[in-house]
């Protein structure tokens, strides 16, 4: 690594930007990076101006998070391989299907010894099954990676209101780096090294989210959406349990990573909220991400498929209920009202 290490954050999203905001007030303060950081974005016309010629002359993301400025030093480039050029630290903060494609074009731009860290809550499902994102990242561009999951609504750390987050690193020096890169008074973060239980938690808990929306959008009050979190949470450690390769223990889902992100997103989120609507006007989830979210993405429905798929080749539908019925809800025409049947013969129960 460079002795000014030099950031480039791959992403500027809703999230995106809101790190962008905090990792660019960082390194002003910090000895050890480089004080300008480099943002990788995809390009799109505003109005008629360039996203990326708005955010370097105005500072402000206008379209994914929009009324915050950003600091001066955070660079937009639209070029992929040049944002990357001499990268020693990346950010990777941006909805997982477009992961492998931008891998691709980053590849043998990489300087050695670079390392990343992903913000991204997906996983993706290839011919070998699921794979973490963080997985694909280090075998198509040989770097090491940590992660960072938790309770963290994109809009409310940009507001800089106090919240908790959990970084995943087997390196230790890695995680103390990443978190001097990241941290803030109001933005904590703890470092555990179980960091694919870290990252499982925060692709699950999308699933669990669409799972509240359907309650709230059939009228079902709080005593039920915390019966859906509770028995969500005992599916995502389940899950877990038979997906990762290293250890999973419970400890981690106790960090912001685990039950806070859960308990956040199926209240605040915006797969609660589609979820909701989905309920509510019988339209497709497709059309309704279309409407509803200005371009923002939607991970928990796509999550839902990913995962019935595994749970189907491995003859493990029954002992999931509710990740099956949220997958069946949204996509094999399964009626909502089924979510309360699953909570009811849930296995927990029998
Ligand atoms: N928003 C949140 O509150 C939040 C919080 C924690 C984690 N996350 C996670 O962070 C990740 C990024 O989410 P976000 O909120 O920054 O993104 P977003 O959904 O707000 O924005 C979509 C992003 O995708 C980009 N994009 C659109 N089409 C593209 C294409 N064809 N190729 C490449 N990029 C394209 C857009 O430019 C934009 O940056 C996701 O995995 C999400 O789950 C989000």
């Amino acid at each position: 690594m460079s002795a000014l290490k030099k950031i480039c954050i791959v992403g500027s999203g809703n999230w995106g930007s809101a790190i962008a905001k905090i990792i660019g007030q960082n390194v002003r303060k910090s000895t050890q990076f480089d004080s300008t950081v480099k943002m990788w974005v995809y390009e799109e016309i505003i109005n008629g101006r360039k996203l990326t010629d708005i955010i370097n002359t105005d500072h402000e993301n206008v379209k994914y998070l929009p009324g915050y400025k950003l600091p001066e030093n955070v660079i937009a480039v639209p070029d992929i391989t040049e944002a990357s050029d001499g990268a020693d630290i990346f950010v990777f903060v941006l909805p997982h299907q477009f992961i492998g494609r931008l891998c691709d074009e980053m590849k043998n731009r990489v300087k050695p010894g670079a390392i990343g860290i992903s913000l991204i809550k997906g996983i993706d499902e290839g011919p070998d099954g699921l794979k973490l994102i963080s997985h694909i990242i280090r075998e198509k561009l040989g770097i090491e990676m940590s992660v960072l999951m938790g309770a963290n609504i994109a809009k409310e750390v940009a507001d800089e209101k106090f919240c908790e987050t959990t970084i995943g690193s087997k390196n230790k020096t890695h995680g103390k780096i990443l978190k001097e890169l990241m941290q803030t008074p109001n933005f904590r973060i703890t470092v555990v090294e179980e960091c694919d239980t870290v990252e499982i938690c925060g692709a699950l808990k999308n699933i669990v989210a669409v799972g509240a929306g359907f309650c709230d959008g059939l009228g079902y009050g709080d005593n039920t959406k915390a019966a859906v979190i509770r028995l969500g949470l005992m599916e995502m450690l389940a899950f877990a349990k038979l997906f990762c390769q290293g250890p999973v223990t419970s400890a981690t889902f106790l960090e912001s990573c685990g039950i806070a992100d859960l308990v956040t997103t199926c209240y605040g989120g915006r797969n609660r909220k589609v979820a909701e609507a989905f309920v509510k006007t019988g339209k497709a989830i497709e059309e309704l991400e279309g409407e509803m979210l200005n371009g923002q993405k939607l991970q928990g429905p796509q999550t839902s498929a990913e995962v019935y798929n595994v749970l189907k080749q491995r003859n493990l539908v029954d002992k999931f209920p509710l990740f099956a019925a949220v997958y069946q809800i949204c996509y094999q025409s399964r009626p909502v009202a089924d979510i309360i049947t699953c909570l009811q013969n849930h296995p927990e129960h029998m």
